[in-house]
């Protein structure tokens, strides 16, 4: 009856043990097999629910669970809180996960996830683009470079061989600050800070990662793509917030990470549900078949998948193990009758202090 705790700074010791480039593969690999062999019957993911406020400043904390019937619950708690930098110091995204028995409900482990969301969420992109970004893809744009770009950049880098980015954030601050937070990996690749419109139309790959508010999106303006360029769409993941504008979905393959909650939350709000494209597990199952759209526009909806959560966690507790890394507390130890809820009581007869 041990929970596995990870903290933070266990998380960073298994990622820099591994390796930064070997823990990224490894979850791509990983996240390429759950998502073609995903099966909606033998592995139960709702829509996620949460609570979304304006007061004391713009936040939402919503839980993402992922049931693997007669195996475990992985369930992740994610809150977004774009004015966290500015108020508290803090990351956007800040986040838990925790694994649970699902023969007996014991808590198996509980973790940081605020790297692993980043490093599943790049991930994510890296599988959807090895599918549907031609082989010869040199040019990454990206709108918003907070902490999300750095890890779908570094994620990108692992599929193409990616010499040249051209980013665009809103806030001076991000774009100032950007070439420093990604040069661990792509001291070889030149950056070049431009406007929004001209990143779209200078790259083969765009992730577009913004706060952008609801309603105050797309975060580019009509302007026209190279003929093959694919888009992550990262930043869009709650109802009212958009990141694409609607005549370029409507000329590309739009591929959902999991649709009932991409029409509700994702570029997909914005589509009619027949021009909504095939599912990321039907691109990557069939990848042969869909490597044919590598010339046309695509965009991959990420609105953050908890089969992502479920697999990050996976690799995290597993590795975590073989290293010997974090702590292993007895949170839920029963101490006698199971029957009695109060035989602490007669187990400790002598009372205690407070
Ligand atoms: N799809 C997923 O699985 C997933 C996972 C994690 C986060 N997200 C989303 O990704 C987005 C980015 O998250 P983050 O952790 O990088 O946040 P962040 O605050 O670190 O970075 C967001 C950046 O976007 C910039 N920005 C805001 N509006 C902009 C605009 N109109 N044009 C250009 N830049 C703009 C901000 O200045 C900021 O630097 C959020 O919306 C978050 O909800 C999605």
């Amino acid at each position: 009856m041990h929970t596995l705790i990870l903290t933070a700074d266990d998380v960073h010791r298994v990622v820099r043990h591994v390796g930064l480039d070997a823990f990224m593969d490894a979850l791509i690999e990983r996240l390429r097999t759950a998502i073609s062999g995903f099966d909606g019957e033998a592995t139960v993911i709702p829509v996620r629910s949460g609570f979304a406020y304006s007061e004391p400043a713009e936040g939402l904390i919503e839980w993402m669970p992922c049931f693997r019937p007669g195996d475990h619950v992985v369930l992740k708690v994610v809150g977004y809180h774009p004015s966290n930098g500015r108020r508290n110091g803090l990351p956007t995204v800040i986040s838990t996960v925790s694994a649970y028995d699902a023969t007996s409900g014991h808590l198996k482990a509980l973790a940081d996830a605020t790297l692993l969301t980043a490093l599943r969420t790049g991930a994510a992109s890296a599988v959807a683009s090895d599918v549907l970004v031609r082989a010869d893809a040199r040019t990454v744009g990206l709108i918003g470079a907070g902490a999300q770009a750095v890890t779908q950049l570094h994620a990108l880098t692992r599929v193409r061989s990616i010499e040249r980015v051209l980013y665009f954030d809103s806030d001076p601050a991000a774009s100032a600050s950007f070439a420093d937070r990604v040069a661990s990996f792509a001291s070889d690749v030149s950056l070049h800070a431009v406007s929004a419109d001209e990143v779209v139309e200078g790259s083969d790959i765009v992730c577009t990662a913004t706060s952008v508010g609801v309603g105050e999106g797309p975060v580019f303006g009509d302007v026209e793509p190279r003929p093959w360029c694919h888009f992550n769409a990262v930043g869009s993941d709650f109802p009212g917030k958009v990141e694409i504008p609607l005549s370029l979905l409507e000329r590309s393959l739009v591929c959902p990470d999991f649709r009932l909650q991409a029409v509700a939350e994702g570029e997909c709000q914005q589509l009619d549900p027949d021009s909504i494209g095939p599912s990321v597990t039907e691109v990557v199952r069939n990848a042969g078949l869909y490597m044919g759209a590598q010339e046309s526009l695509t965009v991959f909806d990420s609105t953050g998948w908890a089969l992502e959560d479920d697999v990050a966690m996976g690799l995290l507790a597993e590795l975590a193990e073989s290293l010997g890394l974090g702590m292993h507390l007895p949170i839920e130890a029963v101490v006698g009758d199971a029957l009695n809820p109060y035989d602490f009581a007669t187990a400790y007869a002598q009372p205690v202090e407070p």
